[in-house]
């Protein structure tokens, strides 16, 4: 029997989450409203959200879960990779708890967690499988032989799939954080209304970079000749740039596919909750004869629970740290 803590605070939301046997009893997130204006996180104000919310985020997700703080046998937290100073916050948030309680403290790789968070609902994926970890920072096929046994087999070059939804955004005058609302309104559009560039990377790995070029460049070319073309196109380019991120995803995955001889395709972050990626995802599987697993919502963009349970199949191998640990903004895969 465990009962675990998680604490998730990596970036800009504070998390926390209670997780009894595998199965998530809350997972509470503070999304820090601070970093809108500026138009992307700063870091040392994300710090400080995260000193303001940590122990109420906590004491919401204990009292959610309908636990008592003495049920709780293990810490798990975020050690990396993240903005250091958020990170800090977790991290010693987690060390003071486990020391008062004397509790054994279980260190997690944001990343790993991710591809882990299909491991809360049923069904559960199958070794081996490859998982695209597509978020803000990152863009990863990752080829998933075991809970800690997961290998890099494909990144981007430069920007991550986030990052270009994100600049994208920017470009088009839409607020922090642009994804979302990329996605929003790429519905309401027409996807082959224009082209964008397709990068010819060789492999399994991305680039983003020459697409906000492009999109850039589109923008101020269409501007010079109609200066209302923004306003009277937003959903069609939302939609053609969305469309082009996707088939550029999901070109190198099922080039992945071929080359590892896998069928069990999975995909994680915060980009995994695009209804494009989800859809095309899922018509490029019925192609395929792949089976593909789709985070729940609350579980693609940043959340403890998924921290949660990569801590309690830790916490199954007794695979703990000491007081001296501390966080890591790069943190090897
Ligand atoms: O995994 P995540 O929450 O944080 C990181 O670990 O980076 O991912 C955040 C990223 C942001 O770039 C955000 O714009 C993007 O995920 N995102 C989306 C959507 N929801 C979040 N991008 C496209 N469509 C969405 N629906
Ligand atoms: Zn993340």
């Amino acid at each position: 029997m465990a009962t675990i803590l998680a604490i998730e605070s990596s970036c800009d939301e504070t998390s926390a989450s209670i997780c009894k046997d595998g199965e998530i009893l809350s997972n509470i997130i503070a999304t820090q409203a601070v970093h809108h204006k500026y138009g992307g996180v700063v870091p040392e104000l994300a710090s400080r959200a995260h000193q303001q919310n940590i122990i109420p985020v906590v004491e919401d997700a204990i009292s959610t879960a309908k636990i008592n703080k003495k049920d709780i046998q293990a810490v798990a937290f975020t050690r990396g990779p993240g903005l250091l100073g958020s990170l800090l916050v977790g991290t010693s948030f987690a060390k003071g708890f486990a020391l008062a309680r004397n509790l054994p403290l279980i260190e997690v790789n944001h990343m790993h967690a991710h591809i882990l968070a299909h491991f809360i609902d049923d069904p559960k994926p199958k070794f081996p499988f490859l998982c695209l970890t597509v978020s803000g920072g990152h863009t990863q096929i990752v080829l998933v032989r075991d809970y800690f046994d997961m290998e890099i087999v494909g990144e981007t070059n430069d920007d991550a799939a986030g990052e270009a939804f994100d600049k994208t955004a920017k470009i088009l005058g839409l607020p922090y954080p642009g994804g979302p609302l990329v996605d929003k309104l790429a519905r309401e559009g027409n996807a082959a209304a224009f082209g964008f560039p397709e990068p010819q990377i060789p492999g399994l790995n991305f680039s983003f970079s020459g697409l906000k070029t492009s999109i850039l460049y589109f923008v101020r070319d269409k501007k010079k000749v109609d200066p209302d073309f923004l306003t009277n196109n937003m959903a069609d380019i939302c939609a053609s740039v969305q469309h082009r991120i996707v088939t550029i995803l999901l070109k190198k995955l099922k080039l992945a596919a071929k080359q590892y001889n896998i069928s069990h395709i999975a995909i994680a972050g915060g980009v995994s909750a695009n209804s494009g990626l989800r859809q095309h995802l899922q018509d490029v599987a019925e192609q395929e004869s792949w089976k593909v697993y789709i985070p729940a919502f609350q579980y693609c963009t940043d959340n403890a629970a998924m921290i949660a349970i990569a801590g309690y199949y830790k916490y199954l191998r007794g695979d703990f740290v000491g007081q001296d640990i501390s966080p890591l903004a790069r943190m090897n895969f």
